[in-house]
């Protein structure tokens, strides 16, 4: 199965060993982190082992500029067997923010995960407190579904979150 998008602007890919210094720019920075559920890296080293642990099935990719070569921004759209759809995910490099690269690579993402996972479900759910977050959602057709709450992975800090759903047509 190809691990390859193409966009207008960016290349979606597998990320790699080589974009570790890329990476760290942004899961390394406290405002980018701020609503993300993973802790906040401390050296590219750490980003690197990362990397190294991402699998196929975790559905992510690495969002590179096609102008330039450089990784912006990264995101997935991974099974939630719980909720039994696919998860929309992403977060960009504080630079880049603003120019719809987040909207851009999240439309390409369902729409990969729909032509070749056959991925009819999805969901997606941002923090109150993050309304550009929210933008992303909508402007994706995601539908808001409730008023829930989510927590950071090592249950630091819990979010006033919206949830939305989207439902695609099969094949
Ligand atoms: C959320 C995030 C991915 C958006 O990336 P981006 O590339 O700037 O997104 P886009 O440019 O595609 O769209 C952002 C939209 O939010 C809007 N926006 C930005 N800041 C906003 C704010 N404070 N309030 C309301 N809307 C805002 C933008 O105007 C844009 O909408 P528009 O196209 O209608 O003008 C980016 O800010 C980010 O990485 N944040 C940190 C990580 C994160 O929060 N990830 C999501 C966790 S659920």
């Amino acid at each position: 199965m190809e691990r390859r998008i193409e966009t207008e602007r960016l290349i979606l890919r597998p990320l790699t060993a080589a974009d570790a210094e890329d990476v760290f720019e942004w899961v390394g920075d406290p405002v980018v982190n701020r609503y993300m559920p993973y802790a906040l890296y401390d050296n590219v080293g750490q980003v690197r082992e990362w990397i190294s642990t991402i699998t196929n099935d975790y559905n992510h990719f690495g969002f590179e500029l096609r102008s330039t070569g450089k990784v912006i921004g990264s995101g997935d759209v991974g099974f939630d067997s719980e909720r039994g759809a696919y998860g929309l995910g992403y977060n960009i490099n504080r630079e880049f923010w603003g120019q719809g690269y987040a909207t851009e690579a999240s439309k390409a993402m369902i729409q990969w995960a729909h032509e070749t996972l056959g991925a009819c479900s999805f969901i997606a759910c941002h923090a109150l407190a993050n309304p550009a977050s929210g933008k992303v959602i909508q402007k994706c057709g995601f539908r808001f579904e409730k008023y829930e709450q989510y927590s950071r992975l090592d249950g630091s800090e819990t979010f006033e979150a919206a949830f939305y759903s989207l439902h695609l047509e099969n094949g």
